[in-house]
């Protein structure tokens, strides 16, 4: 893993000295925009990115070169916050587990079984009475959410033991995002919380420093852990959103025209991926299947959110200020209550 670490330092300074050379402004005058990701190029947030570069170039590209980066070419997603933060880079996705350790405002969107079905889900967080204040409460610290962007729902899968009910979770090693809801999340479930970036979970599975881990589909097949772990199970226990960031330096000095395209760019990238994200997902499932021999499993999912629904009164007792955002969150699944999807696409 060290050697890993020091292979990836080594492409980052290599990447960042080039491209960071001339501190955004390119020989030809235009502005320079670097945007970091860490999915692969099949990936649905590639896919909308390369539409975001299309759509600013396309109307201003005499003044702004995007230029995005996938698959951690700049680091892991908490290198890429912080490059966002500082303004070495000027965009980055990070996943909403992750911004919990840079504000805990975020840690409403982390909590398990927080939405009902995904109809609530997608509602909730185009409501910018909900999000607005979330996304703009990073300000001082450098940066801001420009969008969300769907990552579906987050299971349980392993190497090779069905997850039927929370009981078969006990001691099996489960790699989960670095965020201390999710490490409290695993540890009320059973299992043993292995943290650690997204990066680094292929080979930890293959090399059996964990047992499983929890994503949605893409990851079996874009990130090949379905080529490891035969198991996905649909207990359904998050749906957690990326979010794209920017510096705020960067979007509060642009001229109005700039800053104009860029937010319907914005719009751009959330439409375009979950566009491709419902494709995505069922092309996923089906390749897992048939190609990479998963089984996909279905449990009654009602056993793990009993377990863990008394995590959102702790959440509120320690953040109450998140508490009119939940509450807000509780009407839209009210709103709509029956329509609980059991796994797949659009989920
Ligand atoms: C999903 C999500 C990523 C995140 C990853 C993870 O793929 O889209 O933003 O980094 O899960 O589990 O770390």
């Amino acid at each position: 893993m060290k050697k890993f670490q020091a292979v990836l330092a080594a492409v980052i300074c290599t990447v960042l000295m080039t491209a960071l050379a001339g501190c955004g402004g390119g020989s030809s005058g235009k502005k320079i925009v670097r945007i970091g990701h860490n999915q692969a190029t099949d990936h649905p947030t590639h896919i909308a990115l390369l539409e975001f570069e299309k759509f600013v170039e396309s109307r201003l590209g005499d003044k702004y070169d995007i230029e995005v980066f996938p698959s951690e070419l700049l680091g892991s997603q908490t290198d890429m916050v912080q490059l966002t933060q500082t303004g070495a880079i000027d965009f980055c996705v990070a996943s909403n587990s992750i911004l919990e350790t840079f504000s805990d405002n975020y840690t409403l969107f982390n909590m398990p079984y927080l939405f009902a079905s995904s109809e609530a889900y997608h509602a909730a967080m185009d409501d910018p009475e909900i999000t607005g204040p979330i996304f703009e409460s990073t300000k001082k610290a450098g940066f801001e959410a420009v969008t969300w962007i769907d990552a579906g729902t987050r299971n349980f899968y392993t190497v090779s033991t069905p997850i039927e009910s929370p009981a078969d979770l006990k001691g099996l090693k489960i790699r989960v995002q670095q965020s201390p809801t999710n490490v409290e999340m695993m540890r009320l479930l059973g299992g043993s919380a292995t943290p650690m970036g997204f990066g680094e979970v292929y080979t930890s599975l293959q090399s059996k420093i964990i047992d499983g881990a929890e994503n949605n589909e893409m990851a079996l097949t874009s990130n090949g852990h379905g080529d490891v772990c035969k198991y996905y199970s649909y207990d359904m226990h998050q749906m957690i959103p990326d979010i794209l960031i920017g510096n705020s330096a960067f979007l509060n000095d642009m001229p109005q025209e700039g800053r104009t395209v860029f937010e319907e760019g914005f719009a751009v990238v959330n439409k375009v991926e979950r566009e491709e994200w419902t494709l995505a997902v069922e092309a996923a499932k089906n390749k897992a299947e048939k190609d990479q021999g998963v089984t996909f499993l279905y449990p009654d999912t009602a056993p793990f959110q009993e377990i863990c629904l008394p995590m959102h009164e702790s959440v509120l007792e320690q953040y109450p200020d998140l508490r009119q955002f939940y509450e807000a969150i509780q009407e839209y699944n009210q709103k709509f209550a029956g329509e609980e999807s059991k796994g797949g696409a659009g989920s």
